[in-house]
């Protein structure tokens, strides 16, 4: 079992993308700060990709400027391609995070390219990430079941991982991008991926569409994962998976984390205060079961 557990928010990115009124940068700014004063010191803070895919993120270099300065905070911006990559570095990214898909009908509707191509697209972002000393995170989606087409294969998985590691990216983030995986399933991945990536470097991004999330954190930390990826209040989603809801909340896991006696260095009372700040700009109460719990109180 994991000793130890870095948590990587990514609320401000993930968790707003979705949402149907966007979230205007003054407020997502205000959000990440109130997450870093909770003790969140990884967030990703936005995505450089094309606004008319996904609108709710412009603005992410405004946002990315405005907080970059900030004392103990890495902040990550998606990076889909070159165009985003010169963005995201004038507005001086220090960690981008490229995005692949384990499945070709997520690839095809997420990034318009098939996972061969969007590997070929990352090439020279990477190349010229690191001729720039920016770190590069790369996640996979639809590691667990693809919207499109069902069932995908552990093999898959392994490949797009090997292909990210290979290229120099630091952590490869595997994510349940529709929530559909279960215990025995994530274990399963978890030890097929790492034959190839270090369980070190990889990271669990898992949704919570079906409830499963917590318990596919406790199997793949009982493999030895260390990185868990959630969105305060269980914000999230992304348009092109029909159907999935938000990551698993950060405050879930800190609750699941600490009570194992596994310390995450965030505060509860701050990290509910910027779940309700957040939660009452989107209309909608948080749908964490610890933000529930505790607002009952
Ligand atoms: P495309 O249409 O194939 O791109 O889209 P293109 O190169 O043909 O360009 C089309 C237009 O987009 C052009 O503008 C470009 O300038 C513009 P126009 O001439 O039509 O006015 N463009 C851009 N604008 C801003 N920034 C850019 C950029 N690139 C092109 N970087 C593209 C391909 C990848 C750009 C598009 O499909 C896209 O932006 N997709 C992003 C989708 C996305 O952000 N999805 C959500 C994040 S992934 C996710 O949530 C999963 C994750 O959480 C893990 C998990 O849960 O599984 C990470
Ligand atoms: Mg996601």
């Amino acid at each position: 079992m994991s000793d130890s557990v870095r948590i990587v928010e990514v609320g401000p990115r993930d968790g707003l993308q979705n949402e149907k009124t966007p979230v205007g940068a003054a407020d997502r700014i205000a959000l990440i700060k109130a997450l870093l004063h909770a003790g969140l010191h990884t967030i990703e803070v936005g995505a450089f990709v094309s606004p008319k895919a996904i609108p709710q993120m412009v603005n992410s270099d405004h946002v990315l400027r405005e907080v970059n300065h900030l004392a103990g905070g890495e902040f990550h911006v998606l990076v889909p391609n070159e165009k985003g990559y010169e963005a995201a570095r004038a507005a001086g990214a220090k960690v981008i995070a490229v995005f692949a898909s384990a499945s070709e009908g997520f690839s095809r509707a997420n990034i318009n390219c098939s996972v061969a191509e969007s590997i070929e697209r990352f090439k020279p972002v990477i190349a010229r990430a690191k001729a720039d000393r920016i770190k590069v995170r790369g996640y996979i989606s639809c590691v667990l079941g693809c919207p499109y087409e069902g069932e995908v294969k552990p093999q898959a998985v392994v490949d797009v991982a090997q292909a990210l590691w290979d290229l120099g990216c630091y952590e490869v983030s595997l994510g349940d991008t529709i929530g559909v995986g279960t215990p025995s399933k994530a274990r399963h991945l978890l030890r097929a991926v790492a034959g190839h990536v270090p369980m070190a470097h990889l990271a669990m991004h898992f949704h919570d569409t079906y409830g499963q999330a917590l318990a596919n954190l406790y199997a793949g930390m009982e493999e030895g994962a260390r990185v868990i990826d959630s969105a305060a209040g269980g914000l999230g989603g992304c348009p092109f998976a029909p159907g999935a809801t938000g990551n698993v909340a950060t405050e879930d896991v800190v609750y699941m984390l600490e009570g194992m006696g596994i310390a995450t260095g965030v505060d509860m009372a701050r990290l509910l205060a910027a779940t309700n700040e957040i939660s009452l700009l989107i209309g909608r109460p948080p749908v964490s079961r610890v933000a529930s719990a505790l607002n009952a109180k």
